[in-house]
């Protein structure tokens, strides 16, 4: 499907590192396959490069390393890089904001403004951009981190708010634009089969991990005034908390969706700080070996300082407070430099409340179902079943969905999807004000309490982190699952 109409995309922050890696590859992608309406623009807008010849040669050398599934099709590379216009512009000077409003002249087309900036700059380009009456009929799109805590999160979507409605502001949360968390409301809302079962009844307990191989790569410096509970808890897990835990809700458009998970991070039972050792671990990786390869401690990575106390791993227990959850702990874990890349939703079911089948039934396990998101989509259940020959001996078996074997194409990677979203005006897949101020506010009581005492536990890079986050399991009498590949 095409765009609906035409649009001019402005791209702040095009010479960046994400318009290289994510945003220009994503609607490199979306050209090549006839998604973008022919007379739709980019406007690339940066200090760095003088002129169009020079942005245009930057972007040959660094984004077509990052355009992933097909590779490039330089017939297509041509008519994209025919759309794309280039602004030099600095942000301290009004003057250039003018010379920005006379490039977009086409009146009639639906303007994007994509900030791929730090934050403080969200506030000062949105000012200018009302200097010059750009605010109008447009939208905004704004990365994450927005904000450092709940506090400076209002403050940005307080200045941002006077000068944009809601409706036009996009925050990026690029968990939402992946096919696998699209297809959990397809499994959760599209059967009859799962739902009556998604709830506290049958349901032990929830696990959600996102682990990464990776460290902090080029962004120390970055990172180290982050953490994983900023960059990766308070929007991606509590995201994809929020949809595996929402009621059915009414119907796919946006603010039906948003509504429901807004009333999930609205029902997390608040931290109290007196327990947050028991809740809550952080970790801190130390040097290791991942894949037979040796990688060194966080503490030593460029731009991290020598005696950081910043978590690169974090380990909860989260309880929703509503009917359906009450009781039922949400394990939620991420971290860096861990043995796996993998992103997992695992849901406990209850042992059967009686085994006519004898002990063997009850040391096999109960019921699990298994939502693989990446790096390989799959669902897997887990189920009972006899091993043959004599005597009832029981083992546990799965069934597998592997999403590659029955859709070979139209795979879109998140950004392309999100982008698509926002020109196309579509608000579901986007995280709204209060959803984030939901989030911000469980979380707070946990930094707080992190930034005034301790340091993160120590683990060794190429393990699943420290071994506390298994303790806080084995005190509910369950494991982290780390199923195999
Ligand atoms: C980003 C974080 O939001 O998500 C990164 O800032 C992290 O630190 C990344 O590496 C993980 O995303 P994905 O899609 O690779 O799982």
């Amino acid at each position: 499907m095409q765009t609906d109409s035409s649009f001019t995309f402005v791209l702040f922050g095009g010479t960046g590192d994400l318009s290289m890696r994510k945003i220009l590859p994503a609607l490199y992608e979306a050209h090549r396959a006839g998604m973008l309406a022919a007379s739709g623009k980019i406007v690339a807008v940066a200090r760095h490069e003088e002129d169009r010849a020079g942005y245009l040669q930057w972007v040959n050398e660094h984004v077509k390393a990052h355009v992933a599934k097909s590779g490039i099709d330089e017939n297509a590379w041509a008519s994209f890089v025919d759309r794309i216009e280039y602004v030099k512009l600095d942000l301290g000077k009004a003057e250039d904001f003018v010379k920005l409003r006379d490039a977009l002249q086409d009146q009639s087309a639906t303007r994007v403004f994509y900030l791929a900036t730090g934050p403080s700059l969200f506030v000062p380009i949105c000012h200018a951009l009302a200097s010059v009456g750009l605010n109008e009929n447009a939208r905004i799109v704004l990365e994450k981190p927005l904000g450092y805590d709940l506090r400076s999160s209002n403050a940005i979507n307080d200045a941002v708010g006077e000068i944009f409605a809601e409706e036009q502001i996009y925050r990026i949360d690029h968990y939402l634009g992946k096919e696998p968390v699209q297809n959990l409301l397809a499994l959760r809302f599209g059967n009859a089969l799962f739902e009556p079962l998604w709830r506290r009844e049958w349901v032990e307990s929830i696990q959600i991990t996102i682990a990464e191989e990776l460290g902090v790569e080029a962004r120390g410096d970055f990172y180290d005034n982050t953490g994983a509970l900023r960059d990766m808890v308070q929007n991606h897990l509590l995201q994809l908390l929020s949809i595996v835990a929402m009621e059915p809700p009414h119907s796919m458009d946006s603010d039906s969706v948003r509504d429901e998970k807004l009333r999930v991070l609205r029902a997390l039972k608040p931290i109290d700080p007196r327990d947050i050792s028991k809740v809550a671990v952080r970790g801190q990786y130390h040097a290791g070996v991942i894949r037979g390869t040796s990688v060194p401690a966080y503490a030593t990575e460029s731009g991290v300082k020598t005696d950081s106390a910043t978590e690169t791993f974090v380990a909860l227990k989260v309880e929703i407070e509503n009917w359906r959850w009450a009781g039922v702990p949400f394990f939620l874990r991420t971290g860096k430099r861990l043995a796996d890349r993998v992103a997992e939703i695992v849901v406990n079911f209850r042992a059967v409340p009686h085994s006519a089948l004898g002990a063997s039934a009850l040391r096999a396990g109960a019921n699990r179902l298994v939502i693989r998101l990446q790096p390989n989509e799959t669902i897997r259940l887990y189920c009972l079943a006899k091993k043959p020959g004599e005597g009832m001996n029981l083992s546990s078996v799965h069934l597998d969905l592997a999403f590659d074997q029955f859709f070979k194409e139209g795979q879109m990677e998140a950004y392309q999807r999100l982008l698509l979203d926002v020109i196309n005006g579509r608000l579901a897949l986007f995280v709204r004000r209060d959803e984030q101020e939901a989030a911000w506010k469980w979380v707070e009581p946990i930094l707080n309490e992190w930034a005034a005492s301790g340091k993160p536990k120590p683990y060794a890079a190429g393990t699943w982190g420290p071994a506390a986050a298994s303790a806080m399991l084995a005190q509910h009498g369950t494991c982290w699952l780390e199923e195999e590949n």
